[in-house]
């Protein structure tokens, strides 16, 4: 070929957008590497169709996820509606309630050594839906629970009770993963939603200790891990007082 020819192969190219394919190419696939990258959102063209394939599926699966998280808060303000009826107040102060994102999914799935994929979320992950149901005094927590578990279309899959045996940094709350059907136009689904229930002063300890968390990372301060201890020890033993005050009220009400 003369010079003059591989220039003008040289400018078809460029024409083409060859080199600028090829080299989008390799930046995707360079990103695919990162596991938080698996369902990269820009450059969707060059993303390979079974990752689009699998991302849709976990798309549609967040959306039954959704549609659990509404069912279980549904069931909850029913009851929390019942008690205030019947007993003049609410034991709910407020619920939270969210969808893991995929990203933090897949990257919790490769953390504990599971196949990443939808199938395998969905199989081996219980909080993909998760609720936090803040009650305001201890008994409140069990009451629900129980009104909960009751109902003939809830199933307890696991129950943890850190209120009894609080976890050693003095982390408390009732855990429990129920399962419930979701009716769709073509199939039901059994969703499983992890609800996390606790009091206010509970609440308050668990989201101030989630940010030093974060902060104190893995090494070892066993001062500031000793004040949070004695902090959720103060925090319980202020919660069983403010149950008896409640009782007490009960009582002359
Ligand atoms: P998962 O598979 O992640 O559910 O593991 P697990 O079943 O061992 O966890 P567990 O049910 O004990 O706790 C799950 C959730 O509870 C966490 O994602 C937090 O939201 C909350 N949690 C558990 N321990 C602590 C803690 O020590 N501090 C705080 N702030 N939150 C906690
Ligand atoms: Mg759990």
């Amino acid at each position: 070929m003369y010079v003059e020819d591989w220039f003008l192969v040289w400018i078809i190219n460029i024409i083409v957008g060859k080199y600028e394919i090829n080299g989008g190419i390799r930046i995707v696939m360079r990103k695919l590497e990162k596991v938080d990258e698996l369902f990269p959102k820009n450059g969707d063209l060059l993303v390979p169709k079974e990752i689009k394939k699998e991302r849709d599926k976990m798309e549609e699966t967040t959306l039954i996820y959704r549609s659990a998280l509404r069912e279980i808060s549904t069931k909850l303000n029913v009851l929390d509606d019942e008690f205030r009826v019947r007993r003049k107040r609410n034991p709910i102060e407020y619920m939270k309630s969210r969808v893991k994102s995929i990203e933090s999914i897949m990257e919790k799935l490769k953390r504990r050594g599971f196949e990443v994929g939808v199938e395998s979320a969905k199989k081996n992950l219980n909080d993909i839906a998760g609720i936090r149901v803040v009650c305001s005094f201890v008994s409140d927590i069990y009451e629900v629970a129980e009104l909960l578990k009751g109902q003939y279309d809830v199933t307890l899959v696991e129950e943890k009770d850190y209120i009894k045996a609080p976890k050693a940094n003095g982390y408390r709350s009732l855990h429990m993963v129920v399962q419930i059907p979701i009716f769709l136009s073509d199939h039901v689904a059994n969703v499983r939603v992890e609800v996390q229930i606790r009091t206010i002063a509970m609440d308050f300890w668990a989201s101030l200790e989630h940010k030093l968390y974060y902060k104190i990372g893995t090494e070892n301060h066993e001062h500031i891990r000793s004040d949070l201890k004695e902090c959720a020890d103060v925090i319980a033993s202020t919660d069983m007082r403010m149950q008896e005050i409640q009782r007490e009220v009960e009582k002359i009400r």
